[in-house]
């Protein structure tokens, strides 16, 4: 039996005190949450607070770090959040802070190994992601592995002084595209 954490080159496992320096880098890298909502700066403090909250992944949120299979690399972190066992539902996050590994197969591999998980080990029937209009790389990859458009939220954010469409996007069992 394969792993459910490892995919072709990545390994999803829990975060470690010791992540904080990457994770205060990457959410401080302007080119990094460009298409995210953060927009302020972050302390350590702050980082330390969230590594100790979510440092435990299980059904609630299951969160982890993201390593390269190859050699152990710290390269970012994702999770399963806002849980509903009724709905058997879950919102998705992603971020691949090192970015001398975007567009290496990274997101994709990581984005199938969470959802295969979240399928097959949480039992979700449904996974859910907003991307924001202009996140092109996030959304082909979104699309690549078969999740669907189902909405728009119109000037849902505001960012460099004009606002941005969000865009709502779902999976259900069965449609994760593994190839
Ligand atoms: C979005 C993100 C997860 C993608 O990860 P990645 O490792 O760069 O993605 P991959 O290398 O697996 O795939 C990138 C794909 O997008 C394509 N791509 C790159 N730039 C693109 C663009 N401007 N428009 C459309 N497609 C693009 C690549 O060609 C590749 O597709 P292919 O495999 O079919 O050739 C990563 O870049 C990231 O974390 N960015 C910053 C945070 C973020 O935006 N998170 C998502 C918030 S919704």
């Amino acid at each position: 039996m394969d792993s459910p954490f490892e995919g072709r080159l990545v390994r999803l496992r829990a975060k470690e005190p010791e992540d904080e320096p990457a994770f205060f880098r990457w959410i401080n890298d302007h080119e990094v949450v460009e298409h995210l909502s953060a927009r302020y700066p972050f302390s350590h403090a702050q980082e330390r607070e969230w590594i100790t909250a979510t440092a435990a992944p299980g059904f609630g949120d299951a969160s982890f770090a993201v390593e390269t299979l190859a050699d152990g690399k710290l390269i970012g972190n994702c999770n399963l959040g806002g849980t509903s066992p009724e709905l058997r539902s879950a919102t998705l996050g992603i971020v691949i802070g090192e970015k001398d590994y975007w567009d290496g197969g990274y997101g994709t591999d990581t984005m199938r190994t969470l959802c295969r998980f979240g399928f097959a080990e949480m039992n979700l029937h449904r996974i859910q992601l907003e991307v924001l209009a202009g996140n092109d790389r996030a959304k082909h990859v979104y699309e690549k592995i078969g999740f669907r458009v189902e909405g728009v939220r119109r000037d849902a954010h505001f960012r460099h002084g004009a606002y941005r469409d969000s865009i709502i996007m779902g999976l259900l069992e069965g449609e994760l595209k593994l190839d």
